[in-house]
């Protein structure tokens, strides 16, 4: 199927490394011109790079800390700069810290508020103006599974992220008759630096190894693996298309069959 994502402008947020980076590449290879952002030069250079290899297209990185709004309004100007809006937006970001409610102080809520929702919230509002200016746009917001069934030691994520799935139906409410479709995608266990995170830490809490850990995890996941980053790309990369423009205001579970809920 030919997404027709060739020159379009994506911009995908927290993407040197992990489930981000792996949507960068695909939109790349779908022939998109894609801006990657994280808060390290050296990774963004290493990801650029490598991306440039794997795609050939063109790819800039922007280095920009998701809690700081100054550093975002830096990056949508650059961006506008090179390539006067952006076409897609993937947000992405970094993982909350780990831990139950217990374990967390109160700095730790509102630095999570920032990461998990204010981020959205500051670069929706910059990119909008121009996609609307333009009548067209995708908004896409990479959240969790925990949105649908939550994991007891991930507190924040369980609790701040869900406020994206209201953020997701009221930008489609808003923006759709705009000709901008916005859109969540909910993912489970995709096997990156996080989710290696996460197994260290339930592995000693319980006193056992990390294989054992993840022995058991997998065993839950009924396509009996954890998914790769590239897997979420392609998700993301058909809900960027026109493909998808009847898609809007969905909140979509890409698990393996991880989550046992109905709806
Ligand atoms: N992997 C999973 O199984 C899984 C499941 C559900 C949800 N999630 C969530 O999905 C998101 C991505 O997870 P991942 O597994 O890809 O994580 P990861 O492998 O740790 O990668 C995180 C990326 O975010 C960047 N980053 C971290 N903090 C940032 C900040 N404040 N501002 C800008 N960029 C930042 C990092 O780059 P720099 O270090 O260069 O800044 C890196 O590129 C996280 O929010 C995670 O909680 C992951």
């Amino acid at each position: 199927m030919n997404l027709g994502l060739r020159g379009k402008v994506a911009l995908v947020t927290a993407a040197s490394k992990g489930i981000g980076f792996g949507v960068a590449k695909v939109l790349a290879q779908e022939g998109a011109r894609v801006i990657i952002s994280s808060r390290n030069r050296a990774n963004l250079d290493k990801a650029v790079s490598q991306l440039k290899d794997l795609a050939g297209s063109e790819v800039h990185g922007f280095v920009a800390d998701l809690t700081r709004r100054a550093d975002l309004e830096k990056l949508v100007s650059e961006v506008e700069e090179l390539y006067g809006g952006v076409d897609i937006l993937v947000y992405n970001t970094g993982p909350p810290k780990l831990g139950t409610f217990m374990d967390l102080s109160f700095e730790d809520w509102e630095e999570a508020v920032k990461l998990l929702l204010l981020s959205a919230v500051w670069i929706t509002r910059l990119v909008a103006p121009k996609m609307i200016e333009r009548g067209w746009g995708r908004l896409i917001y990479i959240t969790s599974s925990t949105l649908r069934q939550i994991i007891p030691t991930i507190v924040l994520s369980n609790t701040v992220r869900l406020s994206i799935a209201g953020l997701v139906k009221s930008l489609a409410v808003e923006l759709g008759p705009k000709g901008i479709t916005a859109n969540g995608i909910m993912q489970g266990h995709i096997l990156t630096e996080r989710a290696e995170q996460i197994l260290e830490d339930l592995a000693s809490r319980r006193g056992v190894s990390r294989e054992e850990v993840m022995k058991e995890v997998t065993a839950n996941i009924p396509v009996g693996r954890y998914g790769e980053p590239e897997e979420i790309g392609y998700l993301a990369a058909f809900l960027a298309s026109d493909k998808a423009s009847y898609i809007n205001g969905a909140m979509i579970l890409i698990d393996g069959g991880l989550v046992k809920a109905t709806l």
